[in-house]
């Protein structure tokens, strides 16, 4: 190498090493490769070195670039490496922390998806549900056939289901698409009357910032004699008033589908569409689904339709949380973001109170 290039070498080597963040060692960066660079510089005026020493000069300074680009790059690992030391210092904690009074939420705090299950628990559990569970994998059948969606109806598609490889019986499990699953195993479990909700996770291939491809659900599922839609509409209207803490809270029912219920009805609240806020300005926002459970439902799930009859319904708990706090984006919800945390999470030392209100 000659001198003027061991020169620039052993110069921009210093530089690398004294560049204390990415932005310096940019700027070295810049100062050798860039455009008017000085090593670009060298590579340009290679038209004017005389012919005979050319070759050699332009391997030399080949040499030299490649060299520099390595000892660049490892700069900008190292540097990299130690802007996420410094970050994961800074932002330590110990997650292994007890809540501790005080603490609104963050360290310790209840995660509002976590809280809203508490709210239902509570506010379902003051009008006699119990709470009932079922498995994030489930048949086939349980999460679809036996709540009258045979194979090839369309609703499975609407689904976008997540399959998981064949079992023994040859059939695929699903991860479950909604919480109704658990509608057919109480059934099949336990004599009625029956009234539960189950709040859980449900699974659909869907990514987008309103969707996730994991989210909850909470299903309700209500058998009894002589169960009518007036039940129904009661329960769901005490309910919506309770959680969104408006008494007067506008609550629309309006004709819909589900294979699982007949007749099938839509729930909307009122609120307005400018200002997002619940209970009042003239729209409307779609809410749950809900029906009277599908006499074929309780016939598949062993259970007389001319003796019993019942009403189910189920709703999204991002949505409601989101709702009720106005929260814009569902992705935070997973992020285990410790500021988001500490703004939205509750303190575990106050529950949720039917007395002041959830
Ligand atoms: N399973 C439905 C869904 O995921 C929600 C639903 C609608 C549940 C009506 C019900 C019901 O129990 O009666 O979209």
């Amino acid at each position: 190498m000659t001198d003027d290039l061991a020169a620039l070498a052993a110069e921009t080597e210093a530089q690398l090493a004294a560049a204390a963040d990415l932005r310096a060692w940019d700027a070295v960066r810049v100062g050798v490769l860039g455009r008017s660079g000085s090593l670009t510089g060298l590579l340009k005026g290679l038209g004017q070195v005389p012919a005979e020493q050319r070759k050699e000069r332009g391997a030399a300074l080949n040499r030299l670039k490649a060299q520099l680009e390595a000892s660049i790059e490892a700069r900008r690992v190292a540097l990299d490496a130690a802007a996420l030391d410094a970050r994961l210092a800074a932002e330590r904690m110990d997650v292994s922390l007890p809540p501790r009074p005080g603490l609104p939420g963050g360290e310790g705090g209840i995660h509002p998806i976590s809280r809203t299950m508490e709210e239902l628990t509570a506010l379902f559990g003051a009008m006699g549900f119990s709470v009932a569970e079922g498995p994030d994998i489930e048949s086939d059948w349980l999460n679809f056939s036996a709540l009258n969606i045979p194979e090839h109806h369309p609703a499975r598609q609407d689904h976008d289901t997540f399959y998981l490889p064949a079992g023994a019986d040859g059939r695929r499990p699903v991860l479950r698409t909604h919480t109704s699953p658990v509608q057919a195993r109480t059934m099949l479990g336990q004599e009625p009357p029956i009234r539960v909700i189950v709040p859980g996770r449900t699974y659909r291939a869907d990514h987008d910032a309103t969707h996730s491809p994991m989210f909850h659900q909470v299903e309700g599922l209500v058998i009894d004699r002589g169960i009518t839609l007036g039940h129904l509409k009661g329960c769901l209207v005490d309910f919506l008033r309770a959680f969104f803490g408006i008494a007067d809270l506008p609550v629309r029912f309006r004709a819909s589908y589900f294979p699982f219920t007949e007749p099938s009805m839509e729930v909307d609240i009122g609120w307005s569409r400018k200002t997002g806020e619940l209970g009042k300005g003239g729209d409307w926002l779609e809410i749950l689904g809900s029906g009277m459970v599908h006499p074929r439902v309780l016939a598949n799930c062993g259970i007389d339709p001319r003796e019993w009859q019942g009403f189910a319904f189920g709703m999204g708990i991002e949505r409601i949380t989101m709702l009720k706090h106005g929260m814009p984006d569902l992705r935070p919800f997973y992020e285990s973001d410790i500021r988001w945390l500490r703004h939205w999470a509750t303190s575990p030392l106050s529950p949720p109170s039917l007395a002041e209100g959830v």
